[in-house]
């Protein structure tokens, strides 16, 4: 499952999530301005991939003012950087890829192609992720038994990196190297990341899969369904503190009460070592019409006031350790993220 994000032509190509698993269908983007429009409207989302999309977003935006003013200077490049991060602001992974590719376009040594050799920078960042992804899995599997059942929140999967994924890599890695694993997903209210995506994907790859909503994380924790909780994240502070889609803290509560082993899956890319610990994280709140309405269909009554917060944080206490590329950090985490 890897044909979610590709680049032809000039064009970023990404398959859009809101229709899935229903339709597979295309959105193209041409210019910086359709990558922006992408994010917002959650056509794309997961920490890793909206880095790579706004990557390739900053290579659409300098070609465009190369077509408009046969040049590019560091504030054209800088302004649709900053217009890319005003999207979501809570995925550090969004951040980390605008600064590399800023970082990519002062390196430019001035006698090659600037498009040309973002382009290279995007992709780089694309494939590099795959690679993360693949040994973050590796690492992962090791610390899962066979036979065991592994509850997961939201997708972090392929389709939320820019391939194989991380929370459900893991699993993948672990079903691959014969564990006969089983995953409970929560369906994510209110985009529904886990029922639309999440099912979608372990199906795929035969991963035997049962589709819970999230409320049933305290009844399942504490009758021993399940033995392991593995979810990714947006944003992983210098304590360890951990943001991620709401509702994990509550699943981590649940865990914590009855022993159960739970484990952040994330690239490097998403700890924030600048940001001491979860308080400080952005929270993203989104519109409440999302809250209200499945698709057109309203929910609830028309003027009933609603929030929609996106992520929340979990404490790092509440984290038995964190899967990276790099291996598995356990405690003290501060000391380990530092060393990152
Ligand atoms: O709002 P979303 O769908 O972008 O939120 C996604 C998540 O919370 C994922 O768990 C996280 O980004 C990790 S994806 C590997």
């Amino acid at each position: 499952m890897t044909d979610h994000i590709y680049w032809k032509n000039g064009v970023l190509y990404l398959l859009d999530q809101r229709e899935l698993p229903f339709r597979k269908t295309y959105v193209k983007c041409r210019t910086a301005g359709d990558v922006i429009t992408a994010i917002n409207n959650m056509t794309v989302r997961g920490a890793p991939l909206l880095g790579i999309v706004a990557a390739y977003g900053m290579v659409l935006g300098a070609k465009e003012v190369m077509a408009a003013k046969r040049s590019v200077r560091r504030a054209d490049i800088a302004r649709i950087a900053k217009k890319l991060g005003a999207t979501r602001p809570t995925a550090v992974n969004l951040f980390w890829a605008l600064k590399r590719m800023m970082e990519a376009f002062e390196g430019h040594a001035g006698d090659t192609d600037i498009v040309e050799d973002m382009l290279g920078e995007a992709l780089a960042i694309h494939v590099e992720d795959i690679e993360n992804n693949r040994m973050l899995s590796l690492y992962g599997a090791e610390i899962i038994d066979k036979g065991d059942t592994i509850m997961t929140h939201c997708n972090a999967g392929a389709l939320a990196t820019g391939g194989y994924g991380t929370a459900l890599g893991v699993m993948r890695a672990a079903h691959e190297a014969g564990k006969k694993i089983k995953v409970i997903a929560t369906e994510t209210r209110p985009y529904m990341q886990g029922s639309r995506l999440t099912v979608w994907e372990l199906m795929q790859e035969g991963i035997p899969v049962e589709l819970v909503p999230e409320n049933h994380a305290g009844l399942l924790c504490s009758r021993g369904v399940v033995n392991k909780i593995i979810t990714g994240a947006d944003r992983i502070a210098a304590n360890g503190d951990t943001a991620n889609k709401i509702g994990t803290f509550m699943i981590a509560l649940a865990a914590d009460a009855h022993k159960i082993p739970f484990y952040i899956a994330a690239p490097v890319s998403t700890f924030d070592k600048a940001v001491e610990d979860g308080g400080r994280i952005e929270i993203e709140e989104r519109s409440a019409r999302e809250v209200k309405y499945l698709d057109d269909r309203l929910l609830t009554v028309r003027d009933a006031k609603a929030r929609y917060f996106g992520f929340d944080v979990t404490p790092s206490r509440y984290i038995s350790g964190f899967i990276t590329e790099k291996g598995i950090i356990k405690r003290p985490f501060a000391k380990y993220i530092r060393m990152l």
